[in-house]
């Protein structure tokens, strides 16, 4: 506990003092490109955000295709970077992978995507007992965010990297959860456990790249069914900002903000068992919420219309 909290106030004091940046994985000649995958909305736009602030042109993928081309018209105009995009569904589509890396080796030459950042990930529709959830949504959740994630990995290292050409980034979108095992979301929470064990492991497999597993608690985007913020939602610029501030700690497993660093030393300095508990009495009024406001936006799936929380 004592050590955590010393780490904790040594990373709030780095993130201020002396902020990290981008700039040692951008080369002084030849062009500098950032891939991101669930970039149109939430964290990863906060991120495309961020990144062509910095110079850094962008391939974006995500789903919604007019969501793209205006965020990369916006980006163009504002950064003055070029942005290309793909509007695909990586969890419908059987051949997601080898759509997403032929865009990619179209539009850039290796040795010039510095930085990939797997932030795509599906979580759970509602929190729920793990046999609640059907098996089409736990494959979904489970192929996105392992399957996804780690294809995309092994295709950046295996083609990406040519020796001896400066620093690589690699970020993979963990979560809290990830590291507490959460009751009602079982499958997203083993799923980030994942991403944390895989960047962990991968980062001490190449010399030149730098990986790191961003784990917040809470981020307002369409994920989390809110914009409103505060100390524990916070929004996805800030959050950005956070993720380019911290790439000094040289900790792979990040959790950038105060309040989230904080609260996780706090809920993982409890019981085991407490913790669970109190985790599946908040769970439960939370399925509630989330199906009241999935309901009014129409957009609950059948089997959960006439869900009573257990
Ligand atoms: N938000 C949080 O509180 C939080 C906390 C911890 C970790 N995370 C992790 O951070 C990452 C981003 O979270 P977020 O909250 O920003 O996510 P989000 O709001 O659900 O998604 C944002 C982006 O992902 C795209 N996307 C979603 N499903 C997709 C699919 N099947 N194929 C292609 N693109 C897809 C969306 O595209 P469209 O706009 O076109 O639909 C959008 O651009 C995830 O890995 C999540 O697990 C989030």
């Amino acid at each position: 506990m004592i050590v955590e909290l010393l780490q904790f106030v040594l990373m709030v004091v780095r993130l201020r003092i002396c902020p990290g940046s981008l700039k040692k994985y951008m080369r002084k000649d030849g062009e500098n490109w950032a891939l991101i995958t669930g970039a149109s909305d939430g964290i990863g736009k906060g991120i495309s955000h961020r990144f062509a602030k910095a110079g850094l042109n962008l391939l974006i993928i995500s789903r919604t295709e007019s969501k793209l081309e205006a965020l990369a018209k916006e980006l163009t105009e504002k950064y003055k970077v070029k942005v290309e995009y793909l509007a695909l569904d990586v969890a419908g589509n059987p051949k997601a992978l080898d759509i997403t890396w032929d865009f990619i080796t179209a539009k850039v030459q290796p040795g010039d995507l510095r930085i990939a950042m797997n932030n795509v990930g599906m979580n759970m529709d509602v929190p729920a007992p793990i046999g609640q959830h059907t098996d089409d949504e736990i494959d979904r959740v489970i192929r996105v965010n392992c399957g996804y994630t780690t294809n995309m990995v092994t295709r950046f290292v295996r083609s990406y990297i040519p020796p001896k050409t400066g620093r690589y980034l690699l970020i993979n979108m963990g979560s809290a959860l990830g590291r507490l095992p959460t009751p009602y979301l079982a499958v997203y929470s083993a799923s980030k456990a994942y991403i944390n064990a895989l960047s962990t492991a991968v980062s001490a497999e190449y010399p030149n790249l730098d990986v790191k597993a961003f784990t917040p608690f809470y981020v307002a985007s369409p994920m989390t069914l809110t914009s409103r913020t505060n100390n524990m939602f916070i929004s996805p610029r800030h959050f950005a900002d956070l993720v380019v501030r911290s790439l000094n700690q040289k900790t792979v497993i990040t959790n950038p903000h105060w309040y989230h660093a904080l609260y996780h030393i706090m809920l993982s300095t409890l019981p085991e068992s407490l913790r669970l508990s109190v985790t599946v009495k908040q769970m439960k009024v939370q399925q509630k919420k989330i199906i009241r406001k999935l309901k009014r936006d129409g957009r609950l799936a059948p089997q959960w219309e006439e869900k009573k929380s257990e």
